[in-house]
């Protein structure tokens, strides 16, 4: 018996790091998966290998900021199996730099692909939901929807916003036993975390050494989090914005003592 035996999932971001070890993780423990991207070459492949594993998986292009393929991606879904019980909205670009400099399009395309597009899925997927007695929505948010770092406005600004939209959604939707969660990765190692070490100012060493724990995350302890989530251990979880980083936010050390 797997825990979510039964159920369908539906992915964004499905061909990065998080997605990939997520795609894997739910269908691992019975779940139809739906991987949708914008980069498809990857998102089939695994597709191709979780098929081959014995799994019900298909791959779609979705790009998150359009309406249009969200909406044809929960579609897909529930025509190919039936029904939409998990959609986990993950899919993420940004653009940065200091907040006099930023392209307001950019601006726009970020606050598009990483808010707007959650709530095109849950606007997508919330009917489907109520009508079958329920589901669960999880979104990616960061710990920086809760703390900030400089250059980085319209990810810290999309990431928080996520989080007051999946409170709002829970509240909506609790009645229709649809749960909706954010989750708050922190320094997570996929091609996001390869960008930030490439900007050089700081190693992997240091950025490790920040956390409680002396190292960061692995996408599989991602996963984890989103498939307790998605599955009914989790059932009396609601509305929240769970932080998994490591113990990297809960270190303000002022005095200098060093950890144990
Ligand atoms: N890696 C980290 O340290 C970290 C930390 C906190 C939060 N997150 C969040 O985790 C989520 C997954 O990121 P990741 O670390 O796996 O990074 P990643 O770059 O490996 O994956 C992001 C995926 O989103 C896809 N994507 C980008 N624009 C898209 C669009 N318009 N439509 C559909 N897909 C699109 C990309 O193609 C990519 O496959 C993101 O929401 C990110 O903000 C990551």
């Amino acid at each position: 018996m797997g825990r979510l035996d039964d159920r369908v999932a539906l992915v964004t971001g499905a061909s990065g790091g998080i997605g990939m070890a997520t795609m894997r993780r739910l269908a691992a423990e019975g779940a139809a998966v739906v991987g949708t991207d914008v980069v498809d070459e990857s998102g089939e492949k695994l597709v191709a290998e979780l098929s081959e594993g014995g799994a019900r998986a298909v791959y779609q292009h979705c790009d998150v900021g359009s309406l249009d393929d969200v909406t044809a991606a929960v579609e897909r879904a529930v025509s190919e199996f039936g029904r939409i019980d998990v959609l986990f909205n993950n899919a993420a670009t940004s653009t940065g730099g200091y907040i006099p400099d930023l392209d307001p399009e950019g601006w726009d395309t970020s606050l598009r692909v990483m808010l707007t597009a959650a709530m095109y899925g849950m606007k997508a997927a919330i009917p489907h939901m109520a009508a079958q007695g329920g589901g669960s929505i999880v979104s990616t948010s960061s710990i920086y929807g809760v703390v900030a770092s400089p250059g980085n406005a319209p990810y810290c600004t999309a990431k928080a916003g996520l989080i007051n939209l999946t409170r709002t959604a829970a509240v909506e939707w609790g009645r229709k036993n649809i749960r909706v969660n954010a989750i708050c990765p922190g320094v997570v190692e996929t091609p996001m975390y390869d960008s930030v070490l490439g900007i050089g100012l700081k190693t992997h060493e240091e950025i490790s050494a920040m956390h409680a724990l002396g190292r960061t995350i692995r996408p599989e302890e991602i996963a984890n989090l989103v498939l307790f989530l998605a599955s009914d251990e989790s059932s009396a979880i609601t509305g929240q914005a769970i932080v998994v980083d490591g113990g990297l936010i809960s270190d303000c050390n002022l005095t200098g003592v060093p950890p144990a």
